[in-house]
C-alpha cells in the first residue's frame, strides 16, 4: 500500500491525469460536488507555543498581537449567519488558561443563540484537556481541527521545540480525546517540510486513515522569515512543486477516504490564485473564507504572502463563488455540511 501511495504523490503526465480523473470521480459519486463555507475569524494570535514553523510563534517579537473583542467574535459570525454560510471556524493561537476557556464556552452559548442554533460551530484552539473539551462541546461546538503536522514523531521533533508543551504523544492524544468527546474530527498535516520524505507523506494519509478521521485540512509548508525553521529553506521543494504535492495529496486522500470532508486551504491559494480551485475540482469540499475583520488579518500570519488580507469579506466571498463555479463545483450555502464519514458511523 505504502509504494503505491508513494507512486501517486510522485507521479507525473498520464498517470498524474489519471489520479486526478479517480479522485474527482469517486468524489462526485460519493459526495456530489457540493462545496461547504466555514466562515473562519482568527480570533487572536496570542500563542503559548513556539512551533519552529510558525510565524505567530510565542518568541516572535516582531508581530503584534491582538485579541479580537467579544463584539467583533460575534459580529463576524452574525456575518456568516445572514450570508448562510451555514457554519464558522474559531481558530486562534493556543491559550489554556481558564480566563481563555472560559471566555469561549460564553461565546459559544451566544453565538448559538444569536443564529437560533442553526450555525454550525468549529474549533481550532489547539491542545486542551479533556474538560476543556467537553465544556465547549457542550456549549455548542461540533467539529474540532487539530492538525498532527506529520504522522513521523522524529520529523515532529525537528519541527517543534523539545520539551512537553510540544509532544507529538499528546498530540496524538488530544485527537482521541476529541472523538471520544463526540465531536467531528479533523487533523492535517503540512507540506514539503524541510526533511520530509515522500515515504512521510504516504504514512501521513495511512495514518489518517487508521486514525478513522472524519474531515482533513492540510496544505503546503510556507516559510516564513522570523522563525527558526526559515534557516532550512535551501531544503524546500520549489513552490510549485509543493503546491504540485499538496494536491497529490489531496487526490490521494480522496481515493483512500471517499466520504470525509477534506478542505482546499488557503495556503494552497496563497502559492497559486486558483490554488483551491484545483484541489476541489480533483477532490476537496470545503473552503473557509476569511471573516476576520480586516485590520487584524494582517496580523495573523501563520506564513508569509497570505492572500487576501486586505480584501473586505464581501470580496472575498465574491471571488470565493466564482472560484467554486469554476471549479465546477456548487456552492452549499446554509448548510453545516457534516462529515458524511462521520453521520454514517
Ligand atoms: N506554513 C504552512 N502552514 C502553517 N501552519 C502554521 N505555520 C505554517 C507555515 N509556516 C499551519 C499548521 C497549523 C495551522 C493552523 O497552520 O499546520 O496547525
Amino acid at each position: 500500500m505504502i509504494e503505491k501511495l508513494e507512486k501517486m504523490l510522485i507521479c507525473r503526465g498520464e498517470d498524474e491525469e489519471r489520479l486526478y480523473a479517480e479522485a474527482k470521480e469517486i468524489k462526485n459519486q460519493t459526495i456530489g460536488n457540493k462545496v461547504y463555507l466555514r466562515g473562519l475569524i482568527e480570533i487572536s494570535n496570542i500563542c503559548t507555543k513556539d512551533c519552529f514553523y510558525c510565524g505567530i510563534r510565542k518568541s516572535n517579537t516582531e508581530t503584534a498581537r491582538y485579541a479580537l473583542s467579544d463584539e467583533e467574535i460575534l459580529e463576524a459570525a452574525d456575518f456568516a449567519y445572514t450570508h448562510r454560510f451555514g457554519s464558522i471556524v474559531l481558530q486562534g493561537g493556543e491559550r489554556s488558561d481558564r480566563e481563555f476557556t472560559e471566555r469561549i464556552t460564553r461565546l459559544l452559548k451566544e453565538i448559538k443563540k444569536n443564529s437560533n442554533n442553526e450555525l454550525g460551530i468549529t474549533l481550532s484552539l489547539g491542545e486542551q484537556t479533556e474538560d476543556t473539551y467537553k465544556r465547549w462541546f457542550d456549549a455548542g461546538a461540533h467539529r474540532y481541527l487539530l492538525r498532527i503536522e506529520t504522522s513521523n514523531p522524529e520529523l515532529y521533533a525537528k519541527i517543534h521545540p523539545n520539551n512537553a508543551l510540544h509532544s507529538h504523544a499528546t498530540r496524538l492524544k488530544c485527537l482521541e480525546r476529541l472523538q471520544r468527546t463526540g465531536y467531528q474530527t479533523g487533523t492535517g498535516v503540512m507540506i514539503g517540510l524541510p526533511f520530509q520524505t515522500i515515504t512521510d507523506l504516504a504514512n501521513d494519509l495511512l495514518f489518517l486513515q487508521s486514525m478513522d478521521i472524519d474531515m482533513v485540512g492540510m496544505g503546503p509548508y510556507l516559510e516564513h522569515h522570523a522563525t527558526p525553521l526559515y534557516q532550512h529553506r535551501h531544503l524546500l521543494l520549489p513552490l510549485e512543486e509543493r503546491l504540485r504535492l499538496s494536491i497529490h495529496m489531496v487526490a490521494a486522500l480522496r481515493l483512500l477516504m471517499p466520504d470525509i470532508n477534506i478542505a482546499a486551504t488557503t495556503a494552497l491559494q496563497a502559492i497559486q490564485a486558483d490554488g483551491r480551485e484545483k484541489a476541489l475540482e480533483i477532490g476537496a469540499n470545503v473552503v473557509m473564507p476569511n471573516i476576520t475583520p480586516t485590520t487584524n488579518r494582517t496580523l495573523y500570519k501563520l506564513y508569509e504572502n497570505k492572500p487576501g488580507i486586505h480584501e473586505g469579506a464581501a470580496e472575498s466571498m465574491r471571488k470565493l463563488e466564482e472560484s467554486i463555479l469554476k471549479s465546477g463545483c456548487e456552492v452549499a450555502y446554509g448548510a453545516w455540511g457534516d462529515s458524511r464519514h462521520f453521520q454514517s458511523r
